[in-house]
């Protein structure tokens, strides 16, 4: 998430259940994917592998009768990141996501989540998966008319067992997580469409899921509510740093949520990056296309803005940025002071973006070089560290 004080998408995730961070290692991947196929039709696992897996989508369907919705798809989602899946409507965006806990049952491939192979699972691991490792957020929010909103909340934990009161606190304390509170006890009809997206986002919560999933969940909301929503997803990942997959046709949407994008098209990733990487680099004419139009200080970061920081400029009064902020937000902090923006790891000054810098960006200048040698930094202790 790159906005003003955006999370590293390297933040440690805060214990979650199941996580399996080793010390000293690189954390496990959350959920980990290779090589996933599904196809709907005849005859369908005979597909991938096959000849007629290289086909288009169009002459696939004509001679095979099959589609194929996810094609030949592996990526890693790792703990604590919002790893968002983009693509226009019918390119394959619920069916991956519905395939991470077999409420689609994929064609080939295999798919673990913290290790643990998901397709041999059995049906009663398979429910412990849905109902407390991954929780997902639909676009209809699937709530229960004729029940309250503190019970629409409490509604996973009952089917878990959990007992009345526990059920009834953990309810009332998400619903204040998502700013709902006052309201437990109307019935969904009574509250406008954000508000019933609220409350099925506290639902989620409320099993306190290692990662939760959301497939277009404000696709249907008006673009105001959608920028709460937008908002509250980013407040929620920053204090909890729980684990995300969030799927969208939107590419505003995708960018200002995703630490990671993977792009589909047909079925297929291609492209999976960094906003910044996406917009900077893009894979293909496809992707160069998509995001032809979108301002590169909005996903630029100052790390590839900056450069390094000459005489006392690491010292200097000007205002600190996290690497990972992007460029516009460090316009705004430089037009607010005057001097150049200081690039603070935490109390390590990596490099400064000055005026010209920015305007760079702007100008779709493409930086020099010299900002990965600053990246580097024990080289030069004395520039490169902050009093
Ligand atoms: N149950 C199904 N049977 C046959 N085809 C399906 C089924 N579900 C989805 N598809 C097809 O798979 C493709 C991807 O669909 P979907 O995953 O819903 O895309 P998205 O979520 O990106 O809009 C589409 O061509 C769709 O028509
Ligand atoms: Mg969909």
């Amino acid at each position: 998430m790159t906005t003003t004080a955006p999370v590293p998408a390297s933040a440690p995730a805060p214990a979650t259940p199941g996580g399996k961070n080793r010390p000293g290692d690189a954390p496990a991947p959350v959920f980990s994917v290779r090589n996933l196929w599904k196809v709907f039709g005849p005859k369908a696992e005979r597909i991938p592998g096959s000849e007629a897996a290289g086909l288009s989508a169009a002459e696939l369907r004509e001679r095979t009768g099959c589609t194929a919705a996810v094609r030949d798809v592996s990526f890693d989602v790792h703990p604590g990141e919002v790893f968002v899946v983009m693509g226009l409507s019918g390119s394959g965006k619920s069916t991956l996501v519905r395939c991470l806990t077999r409420l689609i049952e994929p064609t080939s491939g295999s798919l673990s989540i913290d290790g643990e192979d998901v397709l041999g699972m059995d049906r009663s691991r398979l429910r412990e998966l849905r109902r407390r490792r991954a929780a997902m957020v639909f676009q209809h929010f699937g709530l229960l008319p004729h029940r309250t909103v503190v019970d629409n909340i409490a509604y996973g934990l009952e089917i878990q067992g959990v007992g009345r009161a526990e059920r009834r606190r953990r309810a009332a304390e998400m619903l204040e997580k998502v700013g709902l509170a006052g309201m437990g006890r109307r019935r969904p009809a009574q509250l406008s469409g954000g508000q019933q997206q609220r409350v099925g986002l506290a639902r989620a919560l409320a099993c306190d899921p290692e990662v939760l999933l959301f497939d277009e969940p404000f696709s249907a909301l008006d673009p105001i509510v959608r920028r709460d929503m937008q908002d509250e997803v980013v407040r929620l990942h920053r204090e909890e740093g729980r684990t995300m997959v969030f799927i969208t046709h939107d590419l505003s949407e995708a960018l200002r949520l995703g630490d990671r994008i993977a792009l589909m098209r047909d079925g297929r990733i291609v492209q999976l990056g960094t906003p910044e990487e996406i917009v900077g680099s893009p894979a293909d004419d496809y992707v160069r296309d998509f995001v032809r139009d979108v301002p590169r200080e909005q996903v630029v970061t100052a790390r590839t803005a900056m450069r390094p920081a000459r005489g006392d400029e690491a010292e200097s009064s000007g205002p600190a940025v996290s690497p990972d902020a992007t460029v516009a937000s460090v316009i705004e902090a430089v037009a607010r002071t005057g001097g150049p923006a200081r690039v603070m790891d935490g109390r390590r000054c990596l490099g400064v973006v000055d005026q010209q810098r920015l305007l760079a960006v702007v100008a779709g200048i493409t930086p020099d070089a010299a900002p990965a040698a600053a990246t580097a930094a024990p080289a030069a202790p004395g520039t490169a560290e902050a009093a």
